[in-house]
């Protein structure tokens, strides 16, 4: 399985910014056996997609999106619109999304279905907090949210989904989760996924984010169960991504 390796801009970088780090990101020495992608703000995909023209390394992702096609929803973007800027990834569930507007498992889960339902791969984010970890409720937690994510998703030949682990305390922090402590988060993650969708899960990445850096992107890489990495901060500068994504080739 190639692995995916996913720039999170978060709430960076508006149309003009966003494409300047695609041409100065295009000019980066990429590698072709890993599957790379950017997830922009809604408002630069537009300014994205132009600067990237015909090439679709990297893939364009949008870092959210509503469950309905269209409708009286003052302010959300549906699927059916990300598609028209040629979207291939769709983060849903990020953590911040949960902790600042109150995302719940039941609407990530209609999120998660709706943009399957467009032809889009949903990356969903699950990832238990500091308490959690610290009373030894990790698993569980993260159980529940990928068993309420994947609720309404299809098994439809194609990968319905990437899973992207993300504990909370390790984002942004500084402090990532040890490749082996993510490693067995992996494992409990494939469980569900395998209960799910049988000998299909195999097709579904399980990636890893929180605090990955040039430092330590080749141990989680190298690990056998993440299939890659959600990258936050160290995605915003185009070159040091570049960097990252040479790094996580296996080759
Ligand atoms: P970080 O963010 O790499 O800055 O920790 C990861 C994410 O939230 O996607």
């Amino acid at each position: 399985m190639k692995k995916l390796l996913v720039a999170n801009w978060k709430m960076h970088y508006g149309p003009i910014k966003a494409g300047g780090w695609i041409r100065a990101f295009r000019r980066e020495r990429l590698p072709k056996d890993v599957d790379i992608s950017v997830a922009v703000p809604f408002v630069s995909l537009a300014a994205a997609r132009a600067s990237l023209g015909r090439a679709s390394i990297p893939a364009l992702a949008a870092q959210d999106c509503f469950w309905s096609e269209d409708g009286a929803y003052t302010g959300e973007i549906s699927p059916g619109m990300l598609k028209e800027f040629g979207t291939e990834y769709c983060l849903v569930g990020h953590s911040e999304r949960r902790s600042n507007l109150g995302e719940t498992d039941e609407m990530v889960a209609k999120k998660a279905a709706a943009v399957q339902k467009a032809g889009i791969v949903p990356v969903i984010c699950v990832g238990e907090n500091e308490a959690q970890r610290k009373k030894g409720d990790a698993s569980k937690i993260v159980r529940a949210q990928v068993q309420a994510a994947i609720g309404g998703l299809k098994a439809d030949g194609r990968a319905p989904a990437a899973i992207a682990y993300e504990p909370v305390w390790a984002i942004g922090s500084g402090r990532p989760c040890s490749a082996q402590d993510a490693k067995q988060m992996h494992e409990v993650i494939r469980g569900v996924l395998l209960k799910k969708f049988g000998k299909a899960s195999e097709e579904i990445r399980v990636i890893y984010g929180g605090s990955v850096d040039v430092r330590n992107i080749s141990e989680y890489v190298t690990t056998t169960g993440i299939d890659g990495c959600l990258v936050g901060g160290a995605s915003l500068d185009p070159r040091n991504f570049g960097l990252l994504c040479r790094a996580a080739n296996p080759a």
